[in-house]
């Protein structure tokens, strides 16, 4: 009997219906008796108390999670303290800097260190400290140096800055004496314009303001050469000396003139040459338009922070005779240094200097 019901068509697909749902059925007990989830659903594969970490972002600080009520959140500014994280269980202490701004003064070697002292990874020295270009300072000894630095964690960068180190004699080779790794930071800018930054120090009156300036025997008007602020200018001569100490890798040498104009770009390179995470951005400079220069954002504010009067002044005009004259005194020195470095920055002259 049983066969003649099986044997029927309808009766045959019955049974397989029935039979797919008791496998149906029995694979829905099984899971809910293992509770077994899927990674992404439910509970997840390392362990209830696993979160993934915030998105990165370039700024690397975390992005705002995104809440479904209640009214529209306004990013803060980020703070060093969201950027910046010390390394576990150490104390801070006093250390050498690993970074040095060593000149030239008056191509803007205070831009670049209170730019660099944004960064969360950068202590900055409080003060020029003329170590190593100073007899009374030199012969305190480098202990001495190191307890003038501020506290750091290991993992910060402390940066001091001389303008005058570039051309002590003694500084390359008791820089390398501190240490081989130090990277140098040079900022130089045309000789011509970084004279008449000088000359703007001096009483519009004053001689001085022509000091580089000598009548021959013959009474000739001529440079005079070995007036020391034009010395400074001679980049080359200065570079030769480092070189017997320093690889030029280990030396980054920008134009203040380009610092000026676009610090975004010109502090993005300096944080890739010193291997700092890449945190500086156009978010951290403002362009004051009545002084002509950029100003600061640190991060903590977002209240612009522009140097001092010292610094942006105007500079005295001279003639073409005595233009001609300064930049065709500079040029083979120029060019020696372009050549030694690589690379060439475009001083040539200008309408205003
Ligand atoms: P001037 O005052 O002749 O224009 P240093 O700090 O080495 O003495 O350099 C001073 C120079 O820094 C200034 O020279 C100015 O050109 C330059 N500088 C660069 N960035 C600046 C900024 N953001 N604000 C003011 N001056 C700046």
């Amino acid at each position: 009997m049983i066969s003649t019901v099986f044997t029927s068509r309808k009766s045959k697909a019955i049974a397989i219906w029935c039979g797919v749902l008791l496998l149906v059925l029995c694979f829905h007990f099984y899971v809910s008796y293992q509770r077994v989830e899927l990674p992404g659903i439910g509970r997840s594969l390392y362990g209830d108390n696993y979160r993934d970490p915030p998105p990165y972002n370039q700024a690397g600080d975390a992005k705002t999670i995104k809440r479904p009520t209640g009214p529209k959140q306004t990013t803060p500014p980020a703070g060093p303290k969201q950027l910046y994280t010390p390394p576990k269980n150490e104390e801070k202490k006093q250390r050498f800097p690993k970074a040095l701004i060593v000149g030239t003064g008056k191509c803007g070697t205070r831009a670049l260190i209170d730019y660099l002292n944004m960064h969360p990874y950068v202590t900055i020295a409080k003060r020029e400290m003329h170590f190593f270009d100073r007899d009374e300072n030199w012969s305190r000894g480098y202990n001495w140096y190191k307890s003038q630095m501020p506290r750091s964690y290991s993992n910060q960068m402390t940066i001091e800055k001389s303008p005058s180190y570039v051309e002590h004699p003694r500084t390359p080779s008791a820089v390398r004496r501190m240490s081989k790794d130090t990277y140098i930071l040079w900022v130089v800018k045309d000789p011509v314009v970084r004279l008449m930054s000088v000359m703007a120090l001096q009483d519009e009156n004053s001689n001085l303001r022509h000091a580089y300036l000598e009548y021959s025997r013959d009474g000739k008007l001529q440079i005079r050469k070995e007036y020391y602020p034009l010395w400074r200018g001679e980049y080359v001569i200065h570079l030769r000396r480092w070189l017997r100490y320093f690889p030029l890798a280990q030396i980054h040498v920008l134009d203040g003139t380009d610092l000026v104009k676009d610090p975004v770009t010109q502090i993005q390179q300096v944080e890739s040459f010193l291997q700092l995470p890449p945190l500086l951005g156009p978010r951290n400079f403002y362009f004051n338009a009545s002084k002509g220069f950029y100003c600061m954002v640190p991060f903590s504010t977002t209240t612009p922070q522009c140097l001092g009067s010292s610094k942006g002044r105007k500079h005295p005009v001279i003639n073409d005779t005595v233009k001609t004259m300064l930049y065709d005194f500079f040029r083979p020195y120029n060019e020696q240094f372009f050549k030694l470095l690589g690379k060439r920055f475009n001083w040539e002259p200008k309408e205003r200097v």
